[in-house]
């Protein structure tokens, strides 16, 4: 697997594969690749001639009391993943590479980054919407991959490229779960057995909401509360949020009406672990 870490060298790259008239597909991660990031590589592949994963522990999405320096990393088993998945170039930047020491540009949105992770993590889609902007500067990609699993993030990702006019096509893909329903998060290695039995309670709280919905419940307060009080039921889970947002703008919304985004954080001892539906209303 061809691995580089400087951007002078992805650039030489992209830009012969753009001599010889090739499509690049670019799948950005923070690396421990699980299958949620397969999914996304394997699509990348289906869709793209070529495919660049950028795998970069990003540090300015972390906030100061956050788990930055006890992130999972292994790019060895990330090299293999990647060959496995049919990738063609893997980017892993030292921070030295990506952020000069008086760097001082940031990239900042108002309004959809305020409630949900953004109220929990200030200052995290500042850092992801930054670090966002210049892989795709770097890449130059035709088309860009993210898992629904941050539905935020993947909101806020659309409206920049929106903003911004960056010519890149973002392509959100489905959540991939474990056997019992776990979504997929390198942040699932920190749960020990007793956690990882009761991290569970997430998928089923969402499944929950999902069912009410399709049931015909309009009244978000209902859907919420339901969920809740499952979560509320598993001793080791602390409720960070529960909400229902409109699946664009990402405001609160009481009734149930064309797409929602119900979205929560839920802390399983110090872990803190997200899940969602969109239900189309
Ligand atoms: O979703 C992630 O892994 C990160 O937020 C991203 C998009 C790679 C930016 O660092």
């Amino acid at each position: 697997m061809n691995i580089v870490s400087s951007v002078v060298e992805v650039r030489a790259q992209v830009k012969e594969w753009r001599r010889l008239g090739l499509s690049v597909g670019l799948v950005p991660t923070m690396g421990y690749l699980h299958e949620g990031h397969k999914s996304l590589i394997v699509r990348a592949v289906a869709e793209n001639d070529r495919v660049v994963v950028s795998d970069f522990v990003n540090p300015t999405q972390f906030g100061p009391h956050e788990d930055l320096d006890s992130y999972p990393r292994d790019i060895d088993a990330d090299s293999r993943l990647c060959e496995a998945a049919g990738a063609h170039l893997i980017f892993h930047p030292r921070p030295e590479d990506m952020y000069a020491s008086d760097f001082c540009t940031w990239v900042d949105m108002t309004g959809l980054t305020e409630g949900l992770c953004g109220k929990s993590r200030p200052g995290h889609f500042r850092g992801v919407c930054t670090v966002v902007s210049k892989l795709f500067n770097i890449v130059a990609p035709d088309r860009a991959y993210f898992g629904q699993k941050d539905a935020q993030q993947l909101a806020v990702i659309r409206r920049m490229v929106r903003d911004l006019n960056f010519d890149v096509e973002i392509i959100g893909c489905p959540i991939v779960r474990e056997a019992d329903g776990l979504a997929r998060s390198s942040r699932n290695t920190y749960l020990n057995a007793e956690e990882r039995q009761a991290a569970v309670v997430l998928s089923r709280a969402v499944t929950l909401g999902r069912t009410m919905m399709e049931q015909g419940e309009r009244r978000a307060e209902m859907v919420l509360f339901a969920m809740r009080k499952m979560l509320e039921g598993e001793p080791l889970a602390r409720i960070d949020y529960v909400e229902m947002v409109d699946a664009s703008s990402m405001q609160p919304v009481a009734e149930i009406r064309g797409p929602v985004l119900c979205a929560i954080a839920v802390y399983i001892g110090k872990t803190r672990l997200i899940d969602n539906v969109v239900f189309e209303g």
